[in-house]
């Protein structure tokens, strides 16, 4: 027993497998191996088994799914979050909380160092030690991947020499992250920009469907949250798993997309998301249909910065907690359903209600018998356009 320990957050991927051996070598600790179960799937058990087989002291499995959604994907579907207008944050969003998770176990275990299997490229890194660094700056931060310089042949033979259990499946070229929100996926021939993914790389989104085939979903939001598809109640946890099942068979929720990452590099991301995007969608119709035009579009201004906040590995920041008490505020009055038609790869949002509607079909209506006087309105825009007349009439143009 080492008197100096690191909590390492492993995957049971072969990066985190081989920095249990890496780190004992290296920095003479003893490891424990941390899995936390964002919801990515896989046999968890069998790779906390395998992190002792490979040299960990301890390694523990952290069900973390109620949490990544109460506190993490909550907040980002009621601020409709979008980086780059795009990607979902998936990734994002889960590092904070496998941080959280680690700060949590090292105070347990008194170990004094945190350990990540990212690379110096990635985004990653910055949203785990920023956080980490935000919860306790006492803790060392160790990342292999940013010392070792091993090519992915050079690590498959470091834990060979050293009988490391790597559970080599079929070698992918692709770096694959997946969690409840979404699942990502570089690299590979996906490098090219020009290049159409390939299907093989989409495993959420596989189509099952064919074109012309269609269905109708209503989603019933209750103060920005989904409660219920179809009448039927269910955790928000579930109603996002039905919604990778049932809409992924349509082809529906893929990105692709070129992303400016924090470190300044650009990237070619691929993300499978069926759940988010319709979530954010139709969260975000209900929106405008309860939500008054001025917090509707303050709102807009700081879901754009909350995203970059989220992306830039910002959580643990007074600026994210004011902003999320302010998303909190907006949300009141945001509950009604939405009516969702799938089809072959796309969705659209094509009805919905709610007792806070703001639609006054007797203001809105061009028919007969609206409540609207015509007259009211060439007094407003007289008023409304004067500073433009007194200009044009100053600066003769
Ligand atoms: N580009 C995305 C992000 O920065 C996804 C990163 C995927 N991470 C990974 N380890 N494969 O959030």
């Amino acid at each position: 027993m080492n008197e100096k320990k690191v909590i390492l957050a492993y995957s049971g991927g072969l990066d985190t497998s081989v920095a249990i051996k890496w780190i004992k070598q290296n920095y003479g600790m003893d490891v424990i191996a941390a899995l936390v179960d964002c919801g990515q799937p896989g046999d968890l058990i069998e790779a906390r088994d395998r992190a002792v087989k490979n040299g960990a002291e301890e390694a523990v499995i952290i069900d973390a799914k109620d949490e990544f959604v109460s506190d993490f994907i909550a907040p980002s579907l009621i601020a409709n979050l979008k980086y780059e207008k795009k990607y979902i944050l998936a990734t994002a969003l889960a590092r904070p909380l496998i941080v959280k998770k680690l700060f949590e176990l090292a105070k347990v275990k008194k170990a004094t160092a945190i350990a990540h299997g990212c690379t110096a490229k990635g985004n990653d890194q910055v949203r785990f030690d920023v956080g980490i660094r935000s919860l306790n700056p006492d803790l060392k931060i160790i990342a292999p991947l940013r010392e070792w310089n091993l090519s992915r042949e050079e690590e498959i033979d470091f834990a060979k020499k050293n009988n490391i259990d790597i559970k080599i499946t079929k070698k992918s070229p692709y770096s694959i992250d997946e969690n409840l929100w979404g699942r990502s996926i570089e690299c590979g021939i996906l490098e090219d920009p020009w290049i159409e993914p390939p299907e093989e790389i989409f495993a959420w989104t596989k189509i099952k469907k064919q074109i012309g085939q269609k269905e109708y979903l209503e989603i019933d939001f209750q103060s920005g949250i989904p409660v219920s598809i179809n009448g039927k109640n269910d955790s928000f946890l579930n109603i996002i798993k039905t919604l990778n099942l049932i809409a992924g068979e349509y082809g529906i929720g893929r990105i692709d997309m070129i992303e400016n990452r924090l470190i300044g590099i650009k990237s070619r991301e691929i993300y499978e998301a069926p759940a988010a995007v319709i979530l954010i969608e139709a969260h975000r119709n209900l929106e405008s249909l309860v939500l008054d035009r001025e917090l509707l579009h303050y709102k807009y201004l700081l879901e754009e910065k909350m995203a970059e906040l989220v992306y830039y590995g910002l959580w643990f920041t007074p600026l994210m907690n004011c902003i999320k008490s302010f998303m909190l505020a907006t949300q009141e009055f945001v509950s009604g359903t939405i009516k969702v038609k799938l089809e072959y790869k796309t969705f659209t949002v094509c009805g919905r209600k709610s007792e806070y509607s703001l639609y006054d079909k007797g203001l809105a209506t061009y028919d007969k018998g609206d409540v609207f006087e015509p007259r009211h309105s060439e007094s407003f825009i007289k008023l409304w356009g004067y500073p433009y007349e007194v200009m044009a009439k100053k600066r003769k143009i």
